[in-house]
């Protein structure tokens, strides 16, 4: 079967699939996935909703998505000092971008829920010894014993637990005075201060701090400028887990959202039309990511606007690209022609990350940030030329200091690498990393022809 006549929340079940998790217990799995059906949602659809209204903002070229956070969260790397540095962090890139460029950013995370990953191979050989792939600690555990990777159920509550409090305090931080415009300065930590990127963003805090005290002598004041809104997105990978937070919403005709996160997203591997990832989105109200590459073709890239966006609606779609910087002038114009003639209002987003990693000399896997500079300046200018409008970025960053991509300003060099290398799966960009990505991104938004369709 390729298609299901009538979507429900586990219609899915009825197709094949790719990444599945291989559960070995089946009552262990039932338990669980009834246990979290019966808790609480972790976002209210109507955020949702005001999610795919901002979308639908970028999709008309009114606004611009910066969305970002880790590769894979994890239970170990879990507490307030970490959530608030990568949050901060989305801040100041968040400053910077609308400060210079004077396009609205919209702040999503990759957080709350990033806990599962697809994988190219079923196995890796550790000191000579094969053990099943580490898919993520919602499903099995990194650790390189062979009982450690055998995948558990109950990793999924523990996901849920974790989400729930992160979402707490999140919340907390965008509506609780963290986020305060007046605080720009305090965004900015210490061991990037001292950095050229750092001075260049002082500057800047500097400006909007003068902007706000203008405003204040001229009576004008906003809750915005107070507070932010802030969404979390994450890869629906894990569909027993994504089906169990599914609810219906009684204040929008009992439609069905995926209530653990506002934005789920499709990834690369498992975005076939005819199977059970595309097929469980298509039913649920949330806005939509959907990864394409360099291999999706103009007919596949309008079968997936078809199956997930039949009514055309703005917001409801975000195509993320991710070719690779070699191959986003390419093939990029050819789908973004076929979408535009299709009628699809889709929000367009460039992932500059996945389509550049590659194994260092020393054998870690990296990216350089000229690689993900360079396809992101690709992807403008393909979009400037089509006359449509570049989005957003997607990027995997984080607050701390690590050393997982190569160069930036302070050059990290190969064989730095492996000093502060503690990503659970691909290379992060670190804070001066992405402040200084967030610099430049500013200045080819501010530069972009201003796009009214
Ligand atoms: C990811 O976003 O971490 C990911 C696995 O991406 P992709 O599906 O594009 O490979
Ligand atoms: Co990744």
């Amino acid at each position: 079967m390729s298609v299901v006549p009538t979507w429900t929340p586990d219609s899915w079940r009825l197709l094949d699939g790719e990444q599945d998790p291989g559960w070995p217990e089946p009552k262990a799995l039932q338990e669980v996935t009834k246990r979290l059906a019966a808790l609480p949602p972790l976002i209210f659809a109507g955020e949702a909703r005001n999610l795919k209204d901002e979308l639908a903002r970028a999709s008309r070229g009114e606004a611009f998505v910066l969305q970002g956070g880790d590769c894979a969260e994890t239970f170990s790397e879990f507490s307030a000092d970490k959530l608030k540095n990568d949050f901060k962090i989305v801040l100041q890139m968040a400053a910077v971008l609308a400060f210079t460029s004077g396009v609205p950013t919209i702040k999503i995370g990759r957080v709350a829920g990033q806990f599962a990953k697809p994988r190219s191979n079923q196995t890796e050989t550790v000191a000579g010894e094969v053990l099943p792939v580490y898919r993520g600690d919602m499903i099995n555990s990194a650790d390189t014993l062979p009982e450690a990777r055998r995948s558990d159920p109950r990793n999924m509550e523990r996901a849920y637990m974790q989400a729930a409090s992160t979402l707490n305090l999140l919340r907390g931080f965008a509506k609780g005075g963290f986020a305060d415009l007046r605080s720009v300065h305090a965004w900015n930590r210490e061991f990037v201060a001292s950095s050229s990127e750092g001075h260049r963003y002082e500057a800047t805090a500097t400006g909007i701090e003068r902007a706000l005290r203008f405003m204040r002598v001229c009576g004008v004041d906003s809750p915005n400028l107070h507070q932010v809104d802030f969404y979390v997105s994450h890869e629906a990978l894990v569909l027993d887990y994504e089906e169990a937070l599914t609810r219906q919403d009684s204040t929008d005709g009992d439609r069905w959202y995926d209530c653990s996160t506002h934005m789920p997203w499709v990834g690369r591997r498992t975005n076939r039309i005819d199977q059970r990832h595309v097929e469980f989105l298509r039913g649920v109200g949330n806005p939509l990511g959907c990864k394409i590459d360099s291999n999706t073709t103009p007919d596949e890239v309008v079968e997936l606007c078809e199956r997930l966006d039949p009514d055309r609606e703005p917001g409801r779609l975000t195509l993320i690209s991710r070719m690779g910087r070699a191959r986003v002038a390419q093939r990029l114009p050819a789908l973004i022609e076929a979408v535009r003639a299709a009628g699809h209002p889709v929000t367009w987003m460039c992932d500059p990350m996945h389509g550049n990693t590659f194994t260092s000399e020393g054998g870690l896997k990296t990216r350089n940030f000229d690689d993900i500079f360079g396809e992101i300046t690709d992807y403008f200018a393909v979009h400037e030329r089509a006359g449509t409008w570049p989005g957003g970025i997607h990027l995997e960053l984080t607050g701390e200091n690590v050393t997982e991509c190569l160069g930036g300003s302070d050059p990290v060099a190969d064989g730095e690498l492996h000093t502060r290398y503690d990503t659970a799966c691909d290379p992060r960009l670190n804070a001066r990393q992405s402040l200084d990505l967030a610099f430049r991104v500013s200045e080819l938004l501010e530069r972009f022809p201003a796009f009214r369709p």
